[in-house]
């Protein structure tokens, strides 16, 4: 069986390039000693979610609370010790940072499982400033389903400076009545637009509120962490422009309204707080039936009569531009399937397949289950021509990478740089790329009952 070939592989290669890795991070900064690691214990805690009191079963990466929030800072290394106090394999993906493959955490693809009461050391430097995320990529609707999502903020020096920051780790849970887990999805949902939580949160609160200086600038950092929900995001009571969209800055700053935002996507906003003392600014979600306030900003002290016009841009991040004359352009389609096929995927099967890309339910009954969607040249440029065949939405992530978004066949885009791209229905886009990261990646939706039921692939660099 190809797949427990390509396991046993992995887990006899990665001991000896676990040192490999590790030693040239360190040659390649000149770091001397080891950085000290930032421990994330996963484990299991209980919170309260609800007010249906304290829910059990909830899992943290920590003692308590929400997985924390992780400071780095652009082009410096940092190191996280992974320790598994859960009863069930995990890993750690760094969802849009650049880093060396063997740090990707995506099991059998780029490191061993690291089993329950082992650990795992993550070293690495992020190339890029922003928000960015980290989770598992190993039974992740469970593992993340209850908690295991957490935020990354890479400090930017070269960024201009704000009165205040407030990022928010927006989720849904999946409780009953009593306030306990239930069945974290139906098959019947995992074929639509997915289950959605019954519970929905920012920083593990109903509806948290934070202070901010009147008439401040206030850097509104924001992460869809949850599986499923796609939000559309409007600020009411303060002017908000929206500054960078998955970690990097935007082309052109806007103003909210249309614009959707799905899971693993992150929103940085700059928010003007308004100028009276105890005023309030909401940020709400407008989407579907149930609009919901999320969370808010209350103004506090004198007005620091700030202007959103005298923000300076945020610093660029060092992605490289593709070679639109020389790029190859490379087909996927997104499709909906009627097969079923019951196998282990790449990081753990619900037992479904409704999904497709390019026709194969991954990993499916191909001749060859395991070979990658698409394989780049080291340094080469691509176009990927992702066209959407089903009538739901799809975030479309891309480990290890970042792409531009080039053209739409229904809607007027933006040059943006991104790693998730939220794919409409029947749209047919363009998104262009250097392949300048060696190793195998993943490339799957982030509505997780979509990325474990077929629309999961992986593409190589070599
Ligand atoms: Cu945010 Cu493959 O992951
Ligand atoms: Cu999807």
């Amino acid at each position: 069986m190809p797949l427990l070939t390509r396991r046993t592989l992995l887990t006899t290669s990665a001991l000896a390039g676990g040192y490999a890795v590790g030693l040239g991070v360190a040659a390649r900064f000149g770091v001397a000693a080891p950085i000290e690691p930032k421990i994330l214990r996963a484990q299991k805690t209980e919170a309260k979610l609800s007010d249906a009191g304290t829910t059990q079963n909830v899992l943290t990466y920590g003692d308590a609370g929400m997985p924390p929030t992780l400071r780095m800072r652009k082009g410096e290394p940092f190191a996280a010790r992974l320790v598994n106090a859960l009863d069930e394999p995990t890993t750690i993906h760094w969802h849009g940072l650049r880093i060396v493959n063997g740090m990707d955490g995506v099991p059998f693809l780029t490191q061993p499982y690291v089993n329950a009461g082992e650990s795992f050391d993550y070293t690495f430097t992020p190339p890029d400033g922003g928000t960015y995320w980290y989770h598992p990529h190993c039974n992740t609707l469970t593992q993340m389903g209850h908690g295991l999502t957490g935020l990354i903020i890479v400090e930017d020096p070269a960024d201009p400076s704000f009165d205040g920051e407030v990022a928010l780790n927006l989720r849904d849970w999946r409780l009953g009545k009593d306030g306990q887990f239930i069945a974290q999805y139906l098959p019947k949902n995992a074929g639509k637009s997915g289950t959605f939580g019954t519970v929905r949160t920012a920083n593990w609160a109903g509806e948290p509120q934070y202070d901010a200086p009147a008439g401040g600038l206030v850097r509104l950092r924001i992460c869809v962490t949850d599986v499923t929900r796609i939000y559309r995001l409007v600020v009411e009571g303060a002017d908000a422009t929206v500054i960078a969209i998955d970690g990097n800055p935007v082309p052109e700053r806007f103003a909210l309204g249309e614009l959707l935002i799905g899971p693993g996507q992150r929103l940085d906003l700059a928010v003007r707080m308004p100028d009276g003392e105890g005023a309030i600014a909401t940020l709400r979600d407008t989407r579907g039936t149930t609009q919901k306030a999320i969370a808010t900003l209350r103004a506090v002290g004198a007005s620091l009569k700030r202007d959103l016009r005298d923000l300076a841009p945020l610093a660029a991040n060092p992605v490289p531009k593709a070679d639109l004359s020389t790029a190859q352009r490379i087909p996927v389609s997104l499709s909906a399937t009627a097969e079923t096929v019951s196998v282990d995927s790449i990081c753990g099967s619900l037992g479904y397949s409704f999904w497709a890309i390019n026709k194969v339910p991954w990993p499916g009954d191909t001749p060859d289950p395991m070979a990658p969607l698409a394989e780049f040249k080291l340094g080469k440029s691509y176009i990927l021509q992702v066209e959407n065949l089903t009538p739901h939405v799809h975030p479309i992530h891309l480990h290890g990478m970042s792409f531009t978004v080039l053209s739409s066949s229904t809607r007027k885009v933006m040059p943006q740089v991104t790693d998730t791209y939220l794919i409409n229905a029947d749209e047919k886009v363009e998104l262009a790329f250097v392949a300048d990261n060696l190793g195998d990646w993943a490339f799957h939706c982030h509505i997780i009952e979509h990325q474990k039921t077929g629309m999961t692939a992986y593409v190589r660099v070599t």
